[in-house]
């Protein structure tokens, strides 16, 4: 049966770590796969989930299942984190946790090919490159809507909306809350409001990926479109994921939330929500989310998480600058200012897919095949060859 198996080709983004590894190059670069490293490289465990591990090892009764949907005081702090702690969001709004990101758009996906087969799931071009791929799996059929102006950098805001009055009711459209993956270019209030609206009116329905929440400017200014969503959209999904801002990456812990009209609407869909989950991982894991819960719980280790969180963006946002300022001391004619300008871990470089294979080959410098490169990933110490690099396949 195996004759026929043809060889699938390395994921454009998890593969570029797996051939980095191989390479034997001492002075290589790893710009791919979006881990934060800190200033000497290291992607660190933080502090306080260390200390939220030490708690709960001594407090871990059992290692019995969890509820199919996770536990409620998960479900809780998840909802308060994304819809803001003074909503009223909880009544009709249902979680449940997933192997991270992913995992619960891949949930969310699973749920959509059952109950609205015939929804097109609308993807922002560019999207992250693991995003068709999801909703494929799971049967459904994507398209795309106009996002970036490669010419200006910027969002292509008209063609934007041109783009999801296109959608049907019934549709999925998927937005990337913060942070957008691949180029680092969000939505300003006014553009938010003006999706909503549209959305609205064509009965689309909305899947916020919040994958990057504290990345872009604060917990609370990232999920700027997220709360103009919920005064103006009655029912949408949101993916959360924990891997990025607690730096739980391996412990794969996430959630995907749906907020519906009323209280009896958000039941049935959560009674439809754990059969998704329990006829593709049964149940959840359980240490990611203790740590979440744990942390989340209590006031000393909130604070301790938010200092951290904070200290993770300053220092992205410093590496901007010093990308920007390297280049231009190598000599480099084009204007990067547009690297300060993007948010999140992510920049766009606008590097061709030759000028990244030879910064691969020639220079041990790895970035996606789009052009975007992990600025998370930039030191102090690989600045100044990672810049020579860029200078010389410009
Ligand atoms: C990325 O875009 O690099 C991250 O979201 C990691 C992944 O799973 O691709």
């Amino acid at each position: 049966m195996f004759e026929r198996i043809q060889p699938a080709p390395p994921d454009p983004i998890l593969g570029l770590s797996a051939i980095f590894a191989a390479d034997n190059r001492a002075h290589k670069i790893n710009l791919g796969v979006g881990e934060y490293r800190d200033a000497t490289g290291v992607t660190p465990v933080l502090d306080v989930v260390r200390t939220a591990e030490s708690r709960l090892g001594e407090s871990t009764p059992s290692k019995v299942y969890l509820p199919i949907d996770g536990t409620p005081d998960y479900g809780r702090v998840v909802r308060e984190l994304v819809f803001g702690s003074e909503s009223n969001e909880q009544a009709n709004t249902v979680t449940v946790q997933s192997p991270g990101g992913t995992g619960a758009l891949r949930i969310a996906a699973d749920f959509a090919a059952r109950h609205f087969s015939q929804a097109r799931v609308w993807l922002p071009d560019p999207t992250w490159a693991n995003h068709p791929k999801i909703f494929e799996a799971s049967g459904l059929t994507c398209r795309s809507y106009p996002y970036y102006d490669a010419a200006s950098r910027q969002l292509d805001t008209g063609r934007l909306l041109a783009g999801l009055a296109e959608t049907q009711a019934g549709d999925l459209v998927l937005l990337h809350a913060c942070c957008h993956n691949p180029t680092g270019v969000d939505l300003n209030a006014d553009t938010w409001a003006a999706v909503a609206k549209t959305l609205a009116e064509r009965g689309a329905l909305p899947l916020i990926d919040f994958a990057y929440q504290g990345f872009g400017e604060g917990l609370e200014e990232d999920a700027k479109g997220l709360r103009i969503f919920q005064k103006l959209v009655p029912e949408f999904f949101v993916a959360s994921s924990f891997s990025k801002n607690f730096g739980l990456y391996q412990d794969r812990v996430g959630a995907l939330s749906v907020v519906t009209t009323d209280a009896e609407q958000a039941s049935s869909v959560l009674s439809q929500l754990k059969i998704c989950v329990r006829t593709s991982f049964s149940n959840p894991p359980a240490h990611g989310s203790a740590l979440v819960t744990t942390i989340l719980n209590d006031n000393d280790l909130r604070s301790l998480w938010l200092d951290e969180l904070a200290h993770m963006r300053n220092r992205i946002n410093k590496m901007r600058q010093s990308l920007v300022a390297g280049l231009a001391q190598q000599g480099a004619t084009q204007d990067f200012s547009f690297i300060t300008r993007q948010k999140g871990m992510f920049s766009f470089s606008g590097l061709n897919p030759q000028q990244v294979e030879r910064l691969r080959e020639e220079h041990a410098v790895y970035i996606v095949g789009s052009g975007r490169i992990n600025v998370a990933g930039i030191t102090p110490e690989n600045l100044e060859g990672l810049c020579t690099a860029i200078c010389a396949v410009l």
